[in-house]
């Protein structure tokens, strides 16, 4: 390096562009792409099954399937209904030709909208100015016949197409070849958030059927979990990051039940990973890293440090021994907390509290949301662990506050 303090401009100009495609921890980052459809769906072998269950006639050349999924916002029914699209389409390549349109009915709100998307995903070149509604159902009804093709509609995020334009076109398109002698020319897949459903999209799920009905779930921590290992699997150099990690980050996200929430702040603990990368750095993701304040970071419970002020003093102590080790470590065991706890008070000088006011004094902290427990069944058979982690609060910035807190107590 130069002592004299001066660089050639050019070393200037290009060294904060250093961290630019230097990859130490990411290796693929298009897996962190906002519209990236991964190959294989997690953790959802139930609702595809059922998803695949209203489609059993889809081979024959007769046959269609209708559905709509509702769910919480990332839930996945989004990307559900787009792996089933491609997925059935190479399942069935040999037997019948399938093609599908996915239209999100935020950016196109009314029924013309709509079909004018879908025949421009089926004929980019159709020319649809000036068209009214039946002259678009036709052209779209020839071309289906033309290509003799199956098609799957999807309207994603529909309830904004109903509200401005009610449910007519829905009926319309499962019409579509009424006047032939065969039928099945189009399958239907509507998307909506459960929450924003209202009468209307209530009276079209039992016209589609009631029992077409596929209701999904918001992800819990494994879900959330298994989500972000497979993204961190195929988009971060192996060896940069730990289970451990990604359990906290799942458990910081669980709150909201968002895969897509997951993904975010995997995605930003790797850039603030990456960002303090020099010659000397650990090149893993590390506890620091994913406490990144985010911009889009919703306010939980705890994450204000007053929040352990009311704390008993003899709870600060163990809350103490908790925050120096997980400052170091991702998680830790009741039997780490009680030799820390021991040391700690070793310290303050004072007397340590029974092995049963510990361990409420923990539950306390869960309950708190301070820290969050999970048992692991131990391999070979000892039994089970309790594993403690801090998934909403820097252990650091946590453990100055105590000792300044504790300064005035003891
Ligand atoms: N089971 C899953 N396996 C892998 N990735 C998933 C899974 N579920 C959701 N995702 C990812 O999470 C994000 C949000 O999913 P999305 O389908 O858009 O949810 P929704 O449409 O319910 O809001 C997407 O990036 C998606 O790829
Ligand atoms: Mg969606």
């Amino acid at each position: 390096m130069f002592n004299n303090g001066w660089r050639k401009p050019s070393d200037v100009m290009s060294n904060y562009l250093d961290r630019i495609g230097a990859g130490w921890i990411l290796a693929n980052p298009e897996v962190f792409n906002f519209d990236y459809v991964p190959d294989e769906l997690v953790g959802r072998d139930d609702v595809q099954n059922e998803l695949a269950s209203k489609f059993t006639t889809i081979h024959s050349p007769e046959g269609s399937g209708r559905v709509v999924i509702t769910g919480p916002v990332g839930s996945g029914k989004t990307t559900l209904a787009q792996t089933f699209c491609r997925d059935i389409q190479r399942h069935l390549a040999n037997k019948r030709n399938i093609r599908s349109v996915h239209v999100n009915c935020r950016n196109a709100s009314t029924s013309m909208r709509v079909v004018q998307r879908i025949l421009h995903e089926l004929a980019p070149g159709h020319p649809d100015r000036g068209l009214s509604m039946g002259e678009l159902l036709m052209s779209l009804r020839r071309i289906l016949r033309q290509e003799t093709s199956h098609l799957i509609v999807v309207l994603d995020e529909v309830d904004h197409m109903l509200r401005l334009s009610g449910d007519d076109l829905l009926y319309q398109l499962l019409r579509i070849d009424e006047d032939q002698s065969g039928k099945g020319t189009l399958s239907l897949i509507l998307i909506s958030q459960e929450q924003v459903l209202d009468v209307l999209e209530t009276a079209v799920i039992s016209r589609m059927g009631s029992t077409n009905h596929l209701r999904v779930k918001p992800y819990d921590v494994e879900g959330l979990a298994a989500i972000a290992t497979q993204r961190a699997k195929m988009g971060l150099v192996p060896g940069t990051w730990t289970p451990e990690i990604i359990r906290i980050l799942a458990e910081k996200a669980v709150p909201t039940g968002d895969a897509r929430r997951v993904i975010e702040l995997l995605n930003a603990a790797v850039e603030r990973c990456e960002f303090r990368q020099d010659a000397h750095n650990e090149r893993r993701l590390i506890i620091d890293d994913i406490h990144v304040p985010l911009n889009r970071e919703p306010t939980t419970t705890g994450s204000n440090l007053e929040h352990i002020d009311d704390l008993n003093p003899n709870a600060m102590l163990v809350l103490l021994a908790l925050c120096r080790r997980l400052t170091k470590q991702e998680t830790m065991t009741t039997g780490d907390v009680e030799q820390l706890y021991a040391v700690v008070c070793e310290e303050y000088e004072q007397k340590m509290k029974s092995h049963t006011t510990v361990w409420k004094y923990l539950k306390d902290f869960e309950e708190r949301q301070i820290i969050s427990s999970r048992v692991a069944t131990i391999t070979g058979g000892r039994g089970r662990t309790t594993h403690l982690s801090m998934p909403h609060f820097l252990p650091k910035d946590l453990a100055s506050r105590l000792e300044m807190l504790l300064k005035k107590k003891f």
